[in-house]
């Protein structure tokens, strides 16, 4: 049982939103995915954004661990999904919908690589020993040419206990800078959430272009 498990049967989600997330509906139009897109949504818990990204046309799969998610996301569209297992990866799908259940790490690339993606709690919900493995599934995952929009969080790491982990613009670079184009959009000063006791908690928003 890992920490995701735990974390879902205890209901301890408090990463869900109850409405798409303001940075993805100001951002998205920005890096020009192609309207028909299929779109790939890392650790996705049962994120409302995937229900946003196919309203703008695109097909969705995200990539979940904990299976509780992947139900309670496909129950509360009212909907029966149709399952498929294959290599301990279930795909869960619904029209536009799909999230294969599994771990991300465990996905081999397809014939059919995806030409979008979208990052919001899942490269900070990572340590940094994992993300060169995440950024290099990203880029086996995803075409030559496809699009991602990365939100990050970035505080004083000795301030608080992750998960989220800081993850500061340096890093980002680090990460990134060899096998993909990274364009900083946004940045934000998160002055509510500073009340968790943090003297400083930015937001950054990434155009990420894999070469
Ligand atoms: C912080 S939550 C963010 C969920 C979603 N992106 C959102 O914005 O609500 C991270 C999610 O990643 C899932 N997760 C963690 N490690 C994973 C892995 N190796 N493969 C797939 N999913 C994973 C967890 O179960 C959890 O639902």
């Amino acid at each position: 049982m890992t920490i995701w498990h735990e974390r879902w049967s205890a209901n301890q989600i408090g990463f869900h939103r109850a409405v798409p997330n303001d940075l993805l509906t100001k951002h998205w139009a920005a890096i020009g995915a192609a309207p028909d897109a299929h779109v790939l949504v890392p650790l996705c818990g049962k994120s409302l954004d995937m229900h946003w990204l196919v309203e703008q046309g695109h097909s969705v799969t995200g990539v979940e661990l904990v299976e509780t998610a992947v139900q309670a996301f496909f129950q509360e569209m009212n909907v029966k999904p149709t399952i498929e297992t294959n290599g301990g990866i279930a795909r869960y799908a619904f029209a536009k919908n799909a999230i294969l259940q599994g771990d991300l790490f465990a996905i081999r690339p397809s014939m059919d690589p995806y030409e979008a993606w979208y990052d919001r709690a899942a490269l900070v919900a990572l340590p940094s020993s994992m993300r060169p493995d995440y950024v290099g599934q990203i880029h086996s995952l995803c075409a030559a040419g496809a699009v991602g929009l990365m939100i990050t969080f970035a505080y004083p790491q000795d301030q608080m206990q992750g998960p989220p982990f800081s993850l500061p613009d340096d890093e980002v670079q680090r990460l990134f800078g060899s096998r993909f184009d990274v364009e900083l959009l946004d940045k934000i000063d998160l002055e509510d959430e500073k009340q968790r006791g943090l003297s400083s908690l930015t937001s950054s928003v990434y155009k990420l272009t894999r070469q």
